[in-house]
């Protein structure tokens, strides 16, 4: 029996069948005009930042091409772009959603052509008996920008047990020296340091623009980097 926290709420947001939906039409919307990417979560320059953290970590290009990086939650696999441009090359993402996968790569195949070289694979994260379809596991880097926030939002969610599975999970896809780069907007840094306080430490915070309101000042959004305990 899992005892849900009285903070903790649900959400169509946290459900495979929203997903499918939403990206169901996101993919008829880029076959109709290539331009139309879908929606990047939490916005574009969020996703430069962290992006820039990134390649301040490995700032040599050519050690930058041999860091291997799984996307989690990949959705239209705009994330994927980005590393990509900015060097990183090898990459993979993973999506619990066909129609994600399919929108993913076919906009990688517009940005660099058939052969982008960048492996992706439909498979639920959470379910370890999935694991088995990924290839190049381990990896150095594991990136998750809302796809934490959406397993939170499940209805189906154990505030005691989802986190811990999750951050099993990813330790079950890095290298021992193997980072994961965590991006929320329903969670602080305190709030996600505790979530994994038995697999994962917080190395490093990715510092987003703050706003206030009534009196209260905060950023849109937290990323933690956090390494192997
Ligand atoms: C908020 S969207 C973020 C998409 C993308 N990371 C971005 O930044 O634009 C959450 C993504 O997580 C995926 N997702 C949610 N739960 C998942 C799970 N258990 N396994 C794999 N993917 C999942 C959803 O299908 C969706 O693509």
């Amino acid at each position: 029996m899992c005892e849900v926290e009285e903070t903790e709420r649900s959400s169509h947001l946290g459900t495979k069948e929203h997903w499918e939906e939403a990206y169901s039409s996101e993919l008829r919307n880029f076959e109709e005009d290539e331009d139309d990417v879908g929606d990047v979560w939490f916005g574009r320059q969020c996703l430069k930042r962290v992006v820039e953290a990134l390649k301040r970590r490995w700032d040599d290009p050519m050690s930058r091409s041999e860091v291997s990086v799984l996307d989690l939650g990949t959705g239209n696999g705009v994330t994927l772009v980005e590393l990509r441009k900015a060097g990183f090359k090898k990459l993979s993402g993973i999506d619990y959603v066909s129609s994600s996968i399919d929108l993913a790569n076919a906009i990688l195949v517009k940005e660099f052509g058939i052969d982008h070289g960048t492996h992706l694979c439909c498979m639920d994260f959470m379910n370890e008996s999935d694991f088995t379809t990924l290839e190049n596991v381990p990896f150095d880097v594991c990136f998750d920008k809302g796809t934490y926030d959406a397993i939170r939002l499940n209805p189906d969610c154990c505030a005691q047990k989802t986190p811990k599975i999750y951050a099993q999970n990813v330790k079950k896809m890095l290298k021992p020296a193997g980072i994961l780069v965590l991006t929320s907007c329903n969670w602080t840094e305190a709030e996600l340091v505790s979530h994994f306080i038995d697999e994962l430490e917080r190395i490093d915070t990715v510092t987003h623009p703050s706003m206030s309101f009534g009196g209260a000042t905060g950023s849109t959004c937290t990323t933690v980097i956090f390494k192997v305990l």
